[in-house]
């Protein structure tokens, strides 16, 4: 059988993306934009990203770094605290840029320490959200330090989630970066539906948790540059990833969580967690849907199934790879310094030739 050459999608949308701020804008924003036409921008700044105002502050910044001609558009989040009054939920609503909230457990990972300390104490916004159809996202670890690093996601579902679910049966949810069969399995155990008919909880995931397991992190020594949290998990989970991926269940779609920190703070004796991703982020979920020969189901994993789960029209233009083989940098200049991105130095079996 011939091998498939090219292969032409609609214009994805990118469902979690870290852009920074400051000098890193004119970076993220040009990568991001050249495949993607949408993206959810995580609101982890510092200071968060925890009201309205801040979000369109936040968004007139990233308008301002898009390359000349760009149509890239930002869709902002809010970074959800112990004292997020239940009124800015209506407010987030209202301004019409704000598409979700975002839940990190306090501590949970990169900027985090103004995340939820208690979940009790978010459930009047959460009754907001409900009854206003605004999406929860959640980074959905828990942060006991007895609990295992690598068991963090399965417990917190154990832990929270269900709850979370079963007090707001009709809140819009996105486990966001799953790592493991079981959350996999759980998302697929839901099978409700809201009243456009939309699911009510989906999950995004990342090309690195597609392409590698967390012996990536150990191969002849440590490699910082594939640590990320939620941690890469053992292959089985990988594959079970990989089931959900291309397994074409609208439930499960793109989401990069692209999140660069500078080459120093990753090569460092407590270094960052985060995979940049963003620059080659198509060639990469080419390569893993090729792994299970699904290369027909890229296209509604990663330009249809975000767009309809959060009720807005799927993107009109087309992105095209070609089979031709495509060296990652081994280093990209980053906000005045530089940044190592994943898989540096290999060889990737597709490239983007164009997007319209
Ligand atoms: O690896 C990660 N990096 N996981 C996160 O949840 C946050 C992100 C970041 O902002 O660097
Ligand atoms: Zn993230």
């Amino acid at each position: 059988m011939s091998q498939l050459q090219t292969l032409t999608i609609t214009r994805p949308d990118d469902w979690h993306l870290h852009l920074r701020d400051g000098d890193a804008l004119t970076d993220t924003v040009a990568w991001t934009a050249a495949q993607f036409s949408r993206a959810i921008v995580m609101p982890n700044l510092r200071p968060p990203v925890a009201s309205t105002a801040q979000a369109l502050a936040y968004r007139e910044r990233i308008l301002a770094a898009r390359p000349a001609g760009s149509a890239f558009e930002p869709l902002m989040t809010l970074y959800l605290t112990d004292t997020t009054p239940p009124a800015e939920i209506e407010r987030a609503r209202a301004s019409g840029a704000v598409h979700a909230v975002k839940l990190y457990p306090s501590g949970a990972t990169t900027n985090s320490d103004s995340g939820v300390t208690d979940l009790a104490r978010v459930y009047p916004v959460f009754e907001a959200m409900q009854q206003q159809g605004m999406p929860l996202l959640i980074h959905g670890e828990v942060t006991d330090p007895e609990v295992d690093v690598f068991d963090r996601e399965a417990v917190f579902i154990e832990r929270h989630l269900l709850r979370i679910r079963r007090d707001f049966p009709a809140l819009k949810i996105v486990l966001e970066h799953i790592t493991t069969a079981q959350a996999a399995s759980f998302v697929r155990e839901q099978a409700a539906v809201d009243a456009r008919g939309a699911p009510l909880l989906a999950a995004t995931i990342t090309a690195h948790h597609l392409l590698y397991s967390r012996n990536a992190m150990f191969a002849g020594g440590v490699r910082p540059h594939y640590y990320c949290l939620p941690v890469l998990k053992r292959e089985r989970h990988r594959q079970a990833l990989l089931d959900a991926a291309t397994g074409g269940d609208a439930r499960f779609f793109l989401g990069t969580d692209s999140a660069p920190h500078a080459r120093a703070l990753k090569e460092a004796a407590c270094g960052c967690a985060g995979c940049l991703t963003a620059p080659h982020a198509l060639e990469l979920y080419a390569q893993a849907f090729e792994q299970r020969g699904a290369l027909h189901r890229l296209e509604a994993f990663a330009s249809h199934f975000g767009a309809d789960f959060y009720c807005l029209p799927r993107n009109t233009g087309t992105l095209a790879l070609e089979r031709v083989p495509m060296a990652v940098p081994e280093c990209l200049p980053y906000a005045g310094g530089d940044v190592v991105p994943l898989g540096a130095g290999q060889i990737l079996p597709w490239r983007l030739a164009s997007a319209f």
